[in-house]
């Protein structure tokens, strides 16, 4: 199947999107803008090794990126991703999308989507990149473990409404294309007003996980790297990889 964005090969039901992006990049069988999705995933992949609940009705997909680009110029791609997409399916869906650092998608402080990135290296520049995008979309709740309920929600159960994938998938690529063509020129607009605007923890007080401990502290927003600044009780901290794990006063 293709379309104006590039050939996007769509699976019935496969194990990941993720796994099978790379296999194809082993294999030498992708290409630049190649989209890999699947109806239902037995096996998806979250961020740091977990799993993902990913049941039919779902949008799930992954876009193998291969251009010479200079690895420096993909720091915060993801939160910059996350960011754009929440405001197209906004836009799209007029639902109050958010974001949780780095790049969760979230709507009504629950989160309906995730954003998984891959990257191989060779020295400065990428070779491979693999955006994996999965988004709750036309799902009860219902079909989530009981844990995931707690924290998770889809598009259909807080609209009531049941969307086209295609649709939403179309306005992600074009999305994730013009993020990815600001990387390819070194043109980075300042993101840090709009992150204020749409995370769901701006000004309050958040766990962000790191490697091997949690700290809590206020989440004063992002810098222009796409980092987060958090006001912790000794000072202020800059942390470029972990994930916010509790904001505190609600579950997520
Ligand atoms: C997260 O943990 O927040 C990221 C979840 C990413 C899930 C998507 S669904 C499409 C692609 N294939 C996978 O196996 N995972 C990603």
């Amino acid at each position: 199947m293709t379309s104006t964005s590039g050939k996007i090969i769509v699976f019935d039901e496969i194990e990941s999107t993720q796994l099978l992006a790379k296999e194809y990049i082993e294999q030498g069988k992708s290409n630049h803008g190649l989209v890999i999705q699947a109806k239902k995933q037995i096996q998806g992949k979250g961020r740091l090794d977990r799993s993902w609940a990913s049941p039919k009705g779902g949008l799930w997909m992954s876009t193998i990126l291969q251009k010479k680009i200079p690895l420096k110029y993909f720091q915060g791609f993801s939160v910059r991703i996350g960011l754009a997409i929440s405001e197209s399916l906004e836009e799209l869906l007029d639902l109050p999308f958010r974001v949780k650092w780095p790049n969760d998608l979230f709507l009504k402080n629950k989160k309906v989507g995730g954003i998984l990135i891959d990257l191989s290296s060779q020295e400065i520049f990428l070779k491979h990149l693999i955006l994996g995008i999965g988004l709750n979309v036309n799902f009860k709740l219902s079909s989530l473990s009981d844990e995931l309920q707690k924290t998770a929600t889809t598009i259909f159960h807080e609209s009531g409404k049941e969307y086209s994938i295609e649709k939403i998938r179309d306005v992600i690529l074009t999305t994730q294309r013009a993020i990815v063509l600001q990387f390819e020129k070194g043109l980075l607009p300042n993101i840090t007003t709009l992150w204020k605007e749409r995370s769901v923890s701006f000004d309050s007080t958040v766990k962000v996980r790191l490697k091997e401990k949690v700290i809590e502290g206020v989440e004063k927003g992002i810098t222009l790297n796409g980092d987060l600044i958090i006001q912790t009780s000794v000072g202020e901290e800059i942390i470029s990889v972990g994930e916010i794990e509790q904001v505190i006063g609600f579950e997520g």
